[in-house]
């Protein structure tokens, strides 16, 4: 059944969107990631919302919850990160300088808007963020070092078994 919520739902990045690459446990961390950060958009919407009937009360528990979230972000994308960087290490991948630098960027961004977030609470600005900085990087982050890190390891040994 289709209710009003779900056809207003704004949805962060369409996780059908997003290329498997050959590893698993890199695909189910994106997953993860990708509905970790919908969570957050939704909660992002529902502050809106909040604001938009000027139910401060509400709007500040919300606000609450989405820097809790935020901060579980953080953690999920770190050890996101780190794994990554352990398997271009193990395989000895040739451009691991530059995966690991589009992760540290990335990672230094998140910080920021974090940072941000628990400092002053500007929806528009965390707002955009999650909707569109973010899906967008990740994307691209993933269809291209992702998917070719992945690809390295396996031609050079991955077992895909264990
Ligand atoms: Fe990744
Ligand atoms: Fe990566």
């Amino acid at each position: 059944m289709t209710t009003l919520a779900d056809t207003t739902k704004k949805v962060v990045l369409d996780p059908d969107t997003i290329p498997s690459v050959s590893i698993d446990f890199m695909n189910n961390t994106h997953f993860e990631e990708i509905a970790l950060v919908q969570d957050i958009g939704d909660l992002i919407s529902l502050y809106q919302e909040s604001k938009m009937y000027t139910d401060e009360g509400a709007g500040s528990k919300v606000a609450k919850k989405i820097a809790r979230l935020l901060h579980q972000w953080l953690e999920h994308t770190k050890a996101h990160f780190e794994h990554e960087n352990e398997l271009m290490e193990e395989y000895q991948f040739p451009a691991y300088a530059v995966h690991a630098s589009e992760h540290d960027v990335a990672y230094a961004g998140m910080q920021d808007v974090v940072q941000q977030w628990d400092s002053h609470q500007n929806i528009e600005l965390l707002s955009n963020y999650i909707f569109q900085i973010w899906p967008k990087w990740f994307s691209e982050h993933v269809n291209s070092m992702d998917m070719i890190t992945a690809q390295y390891a396996v031609m050079n040994g991955f077992n895909l078994n264990l």
